[in-house]
């Protein structure tokens, strides 16, 4: 079916402006119908969830169930209630790592790869201090796949847990979740896989893929800021002690202590994110209306143009893999002479929006020799006539800045 990426553009109305958003790795844009949803909700059912018993308290907690499992759905979950909603990814990892953390002992093993977001890595060494834990941590090729013998040596620790991207938020790189996960279990590890950049462009299944946790954020999948979802399996949250205390996550509460109430709500404390769990689910809902293959297929041809045209540009360096189809969401690159943050600066005026820093990934640019980089990212919305309008900014920038 033809693509028709102007009609998915309409449906966004901070770019009628003219933008070139190449930033959707950091945060997508919304589409109307989010907005929508969300307007709708506090317009029409607000109310607090789980407490009330009068009937805006129960449409507001139907609202809220309906999300869940929307994202069952989306993740392919056996229940909807192992999907816990956190405020996002950021959250998702550190519940698991503060929770599952606390039974780890000296001796203990953490594994990462050098791909991770600090985000995947800072709730890990914050253990690692706690618990004076070992963390490894799997190597690199130099186009930025993880390596193999590297995979292997790490896992024969039998590290208690492994917590991996899906998809590098600098070089892109798509890592092959199932294969490393069945080797992780074959070592009596567990997997943690960080979705944040996968969960807009791939197709999940959490069972098939036989991850034991996986965290996204609501706002890179154009939904809003302030949602994230922990995904768990069942036996295994059961197990976990508690996260945050407050209402809503107890059975009972004494003044000798407290039950735990059962899942989901046992990891949400406090009143969560109701409307912001609305719009997730109507974001999921116009992913799967446009279809996730076709919008990955799309952002494919996006990616394979912009390596091409990078590629001409003799002063530019593209970092990680150059073929498109080993990479979603993003493509990094530094220009000679040119800090990444001038070049952003250069672009902004110009209406081209991308990122410069190190993406929070700073041991990945300490393997990669570099400070700073700059990145684009790609999404359901942008074309190739911005791809090109980009790659005629950056050749403009190096004449000009060379002056
Ligand atoms: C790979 C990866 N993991 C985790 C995160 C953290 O996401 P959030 O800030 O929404 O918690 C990001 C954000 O950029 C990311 O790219």
């Amino acid at each position: 079916m033809h693509y028709d990426v102007e009609a998915v553009r309409r449906q966004f109305p901070i770019l009628s402006g003219g933008i070139c958003y190449l930033d959707s790795a950091a945060t997508s844009q919304k589409p109307n119908i989010v907005l929508r949803a969300m307007d709708t909700f506090y317009t029409s059912q607000n109310a607090n969830i789980n407490r009330g018993v009068h009937a805006l308290a129960e449409a507001a907690t139907v609202a809220f169930e309906d999300a869940r499992k929307t994202v069952q759905r989306f993740l392919g979950a056996k229940h909807a209630h192992e999907i816990i909603f956190t405020r996002n990814a950021t959250e998702a990892i550190n519940l698991v790592a503060k929770t599952f953390g606390r039974s780890l002992a000296q001796k203990d093993r953490i594994a990462l790869t050098l791909l991770e977001h600090h985000s995947n890595i800072v709730p890990w060494l914050q253990l690692k201090e706690e618990k004076n834990i070992t963390i490894d941590w799997i190597g690199l090729e130099t186009d930025g796949s993880l390596n193999e013998s590297s995979i292997a040596d790490v896992l024969s620790k039998k590290p208690k847990l492994l917590a991996i991207t899906g998809v590098s938020n600098v070089l892109g790189t798509k890592i092959p979740l199932k294969e490393i996960i069945k080797k992780a279990h074959a070592n009596g590890t567990l997997v943690l896989v960080d979705a944040a950049q996968m969960a807009a462009h791939e197709k999940i299944d959490v069972q098939d893929l036989d991850c034991d946790f996986l965290a996204f954020s609501g706002h890179k999948v154009y939904g809003p800021t302030g949602i994230g979802v922990l995904y768990g399996k069942e036996k295994l949250l059961n197990d976990l002690p508690t996260f945050l205390g407050g209402g809503d996550m107890i059975q009972t509460v004494t003044t000798d202590g407290f039950t735990a109430a059962e899942l989901p709500r046992k990891f949400e404390a406090g009143t969560p994110a109701i409307a912001e769990a609305v719009g997730l689910k109507s974001a999921i809902e116009w992913i799967d209306s446009l279809g996730i293959a076709a919008i990955a297929e799309h952002e494919e041809h996006l990616l394979a143009h912009a390596l091409e045209k990078l590629q001409t540009i003799k002063e530019v360096k593209v970092l990680g893999p150059k073929d498109a189809k080993k990479i979603a969401s993003c493509i990094s690159f530094t220009v000679d002479g040119i800090h990444p943050h001038d070049l952003t600066q250069i672009l902004s005026e110009k209406g081209v929006y991308l990122r410069a820093g190190h993406h929070c990934t700073q041991p990945l640019h300490n393997h990669l020799g570099v400070v700073a980089t700059s990145r684009i990212s790609v999404a359901a919305y942008n074309t190739i006539e911005e791809i090109d309008r980009f790659a005629t900014e950056i050749s403009h920038a190096i004449s000009a800045w060379k002056k």
